[in-house]
């Protein structure tokens, strides 16, 4: 196992939660449902647990839970311009039913982030006034998703030969692999 890197890409992830500007704040997320068209989208990381579990905010009736429900298979995308670093992260995503976690997450939103999950249609709904969207007053959609990673890969662009490593969790513990990059 190699622990350097490892040590490294788990405090970058960390960091994209804590560290205002950190790259690591926005990933892309990707789904695939049953009709087997992936699905891209930015999403901010919000937490990251100990055995790096990642977590995102998001609205229950939005398309990615849709797809989460389906197919539970879900990768994430992160990349850092400046260290040329770009981590894949391939895992399971559950939804967040705990009410007393959602609650605690709920109470750390301001009130202007709260209206991302409190519209009165479902986001992604057709609207002929983009100023016309209504906000529910008493009601809300938030839902945490957290994904369980199964396989990370690192990937760092550096002279004179780029560094590529699996990570993969088998029976509960990682293991590494250097790959040709
Ligand atoms: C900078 C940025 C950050 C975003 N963060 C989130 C987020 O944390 N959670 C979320 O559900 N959508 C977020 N979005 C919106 C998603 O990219 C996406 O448009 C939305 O969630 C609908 O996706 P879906 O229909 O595939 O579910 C963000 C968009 C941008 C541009």
């Amino acid at each position: 196992m190699n622990t350097v890197i490892w040590k490294e890409l788990s405090k970058e992830l960390r960091d994209g939660v804590t560290e205002k500007g950190h790259p690591f704040r926005y990933c892309t997320m990707a789904t695939v449902g049953l009709e087997r068209m992936p699905r891209l989208r930015t999403v901010v990381l919000r937490k990251v647990s100990d055995n790096l579990d990642l977590s995102i905010y998001t609205d229950q009736r939005s398309k990615k839970i849709m797809h989460i429900k389906e197919n539970n298979r879900v990768s994430l995308l992160f990349y850092h311009p400046e260290k040329m670093v770009q981590i894949k992260i391939e895992g399971l995503a559950g939804i967040h039913t705990d009410p007393k976690t959602l609650e605690k997450h709920w109470n750390k939103i301001k009130p202007g982030g709260r209206k991302d999950y409190t519209t009165s249609e479902a986001p992604g709904s057709d609207i002929l006034d983009p100023h016309a969207v209504e906000y529910l007053e008493d009601n809300n959609y938030f839902c945490m998703v957290e994904i369980e990673p199964f396989k990370i890969e690192y990937l760092k662009l550096q002279q004179p030969g780029h560094l590529r490593i699996k990570y993969s969790k088998i029976d509960h513990s990682w293991k590494s692999e250097f790959l040709v990059p």
